[in-house]
């Protein structure tokens, strides 16, 4: 761990939230996967730009407009850095993981033909298959899932099998929401450009976890959300190479997309705001660069060892309670726990947690096909931030026992 950071420090100087209670128990936050909870910082600096800094983007010679421009594409070079994004040009602001996704799904639907085939994983959520699938039906080309073994870990070799010289594009996670699974991307994405095929990375569950590098995986698409790392809701960034980019049409058209525009024919602005048309969510953005210090200051390696060390805790504490059904077990796992009580429906379980202050995700996670594979209608899902402690695990455990005693 990083000399001198005190974690607990942080979670008591940083975090009130965590302070609260719920139900009258202290509450036990683990439904980070769905969205992070969010410093003092970072909401500083959205009261802080609404207070101080408020004014449109790229828009005005005013100096207010210049001052949050300036503000505003500070964090698209704080967000190249972060990722290791060759150029600015290359980070799109979207509303989010699944905007980003639609957009690269729109965006690639010139270059398929019928017959053509998107491979998908069985481990993906909904937002990175229903863009693919809307793609596929309108064009007739044609989607193929990689399958999972037994610990919920991709099957590399069935991929292998799948690959063709009709794969136009993969479209898989980096981190599964549902299992935590961490899949081995890098490997994915070289076999991919083997047969000519783009990939999109869903990152959303990867980047809050682990040191993200999309040069280095070699990503040609790489999406994922400000509010899971600590930011604000209502953003995302979306990394794609700048060639490629390059080459796709606008998604949304609008204000500032544009370079010229003519009733008989519209030009468009240079990258990155051929992709951002209308006014954006500047606060957003202008809090997100915070956000992203935040994490460099706690340091993404003491974040990765805090968050395996209570994975590794939990899932031991739980796997010794009877009755228990853990889903996925991979080798290489990011923050999620899902399980089920033998006899007991998720959604009692989470209901009987949540009157203990417990805060977890129940429910298919927007991975009903994954659900369907294991021939349940869900699971219990907790998920770690750097800032719970073993303590949150015990009261978890403490928690399923009882929800044990009531139901099953
Ligand atoms: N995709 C988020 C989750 O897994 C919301 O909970």
């Amino acid at each position: 761990m990083k000399p001198n950071t005190d974690v607990t420090a942080i979670r008591r100087a940083e975090f009130p939230i965590l302070q609260r209670s719920i139900n009258g128990k202290p509450l036990v936050y683990l439904d980070n996967a769905a969205t992070s909870q969010k410093p003092l910082s970072v909401i500083r600096a959205l009261t802080d730009y609404y207070s101080y800094h408020h004014a449109n983007v790229h828009r005005g010679t005013h100096s207010l407009s210049q001052e949050a421009t300036d503000a505003f594409e500070q964090t698209r070079k704080a967000t190249r850095d972060f990722i290791h994004a060759a150029q600015e040009c290359e980070i799109i602001y979207t509303s989010g993981t699944t905007e980003g996704i639609n957009l690269v799904a729109h965006g690639m639907s010139g270059s398929l033909q019928n017959g053509d085939e998107i491979l998908l994983s069985l481990l993906e959520h909904h937002s990175n298959i229903v863009p693919w699938q809307l793609l596929a039906e309108r064009i007739g080309a044609l989607i193929r899932v990689i399958p999972i073994n037994a610990k919920g870990e991709l099957s590399v070799r069935d991929y292998e099998k799948l690959l063709s010289n009709r794969t136009k594009i993969v479209a898989v996670n980096h981190v599964s929401n549902a299992l935590g699974t961490v899949n081995p991307v890098k490997e994915l994405i070289r076999l991919a450009h083997g047969v000519g095929a783009k990939v999109l990375i869903d990152g959303a569950q990867a980047v809050p976890h682990i040191q993200v590098d999309v040069q280095d995986l070699d990503a040609d698409f790489y999406a994922f959300s400000a509010h899971k790392m600590y930011g604000p809701t209502g953003l995302g960034i979306l990394y794609g190479k700048e060639r490629w980019l390059n080459e796709m049409p606008p998604y949304q058209s609008g204000g500032e997309m544009i370079d010229q525009v003519r009733f008989e024919k519209t030009s468009f602005a240079p990258l990155p705001f051929k992709f951002e048309a209308g006014t954006p969510h500047i606060a957003a953005v202008i809090a997100f660069r915070t956000a992203l210090d935040f994490m460099r200051d706690v340091g993404m390696e003491v974040i990765r060892e805090q968050e395996d060390m209570l994975l590794h805790y939990a899932a031991e504490q739980l796997a010794a309670l009877p009755g228990m059904q853990i889903w996925g077990t991979a080798a290489q796992k990011a923050s999620v726990l899902s399980f089920n009580l033998k006899g007991a429906h998720p959604f009692d379980v989470g209901s009987i947690l949540d009157k203990m202050g417990i805060a977890v995700r129940t429910g298919h996670h927007c991975a009903q096909p994954l659900m369907k594979h294991y021939g349940i209608p869900g699971t219990v899902r907790a998920s770690f931030a750097f800032y719970n402690t073993l303590d949150e695990v015990d009261a978890l455990v403490a928690g399923i026992k009882r929800a044990r005693e009531m139901l099953c």
